[in-house]
């Protein structure tokens, strides 16, 4: 690649190798702790991200699809509950744009001092606009009017995916697909050599 190297002799190869991966000390999950609904284990992680000292453990990356590609960005999580995973922006956004398009998106977040990652997934609906409006009006730069560039949108969530790190690098994963009311829980941890 056409940069510059650091002053020091090392490369950049180098230098990203030697950043340090994980904390020493991580939470501990295995597969059987996995409970038969995400929800509760999206709580529980979240819950401790915070209790570890996560800055902003509200933020997540946002996919959506620009046409061809994959687009992505930086947004905080507004609420979640059995109904869905929100966030809030513009209407004049490109992704809002993107949503009219193709409804659907994926959220990922990583917790670095837990090295937990979780991802969910599936169709995207607005928010009702009683919501929409209470999340305006509790924003510092509302004006205590109602704004209608304003939207909450919702991701329906079809797939939520658990990973643990491990020091070992055998990461615990395990996959959530919804089936009607249920869901159906995968592991997808790599088998052991
Ligand atoms: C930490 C952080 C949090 C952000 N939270 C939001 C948010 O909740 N809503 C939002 O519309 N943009 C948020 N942004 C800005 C977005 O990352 C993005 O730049 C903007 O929404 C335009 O994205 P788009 O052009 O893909 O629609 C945040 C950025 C950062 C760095």
């Amino acid at each position: 690649m056409n940069i510059q190297e650091p002053q020091d002799g090392t490369s950049w190869r180098d230098r990203l190798r030697s950043i340090p991966a994980f904390p020493d000390e991580m939470p501990d999950f295995e597969v059987a702790d996995a409970p038969d609904d995400p929800l509760p284990l999206f709580e529980a992680w979240l819950t401790e991200a915070m209790a570890t000292q996560v800055r902003q453990a509200n933020m997540m990356t946002l996919s959506t699809i620009d046409g061809d590609h994959p687009a992505a960005r930086t947004l905080i999580l507004k609420d979640f509950g059995p109904s869905g995973f929100d966030f809030a922006t513009a209407r004049t956004t490109a992704k809002a744009r993107q949503l009219a398009e193709r409804p659907v998106a994926s959220m990922l977040f990583y917790w670095t001092e837990t090295g937990r990652q979780v991802e969910v997934r599936g169709p995207v609906v607005e928010a009702p606009e009683e919501e929409i409006q209470a999340d305006w009006l509790q924003r510092p730069s509302s004006d205590g009017q109602p704004n209608p560039n304003w939207v909450v949108y919702r991701i329906e969530p079809e797939v939520i995916e658990f990973l643990q790190s491990k020091h070992s690098r055998r990461h615990t994963r395990i996959r959530y697909a919804r089936e009607g009311d249920a869901w159906r829980l995968e592991n997808l941890t790599a088998p052991e050599k």
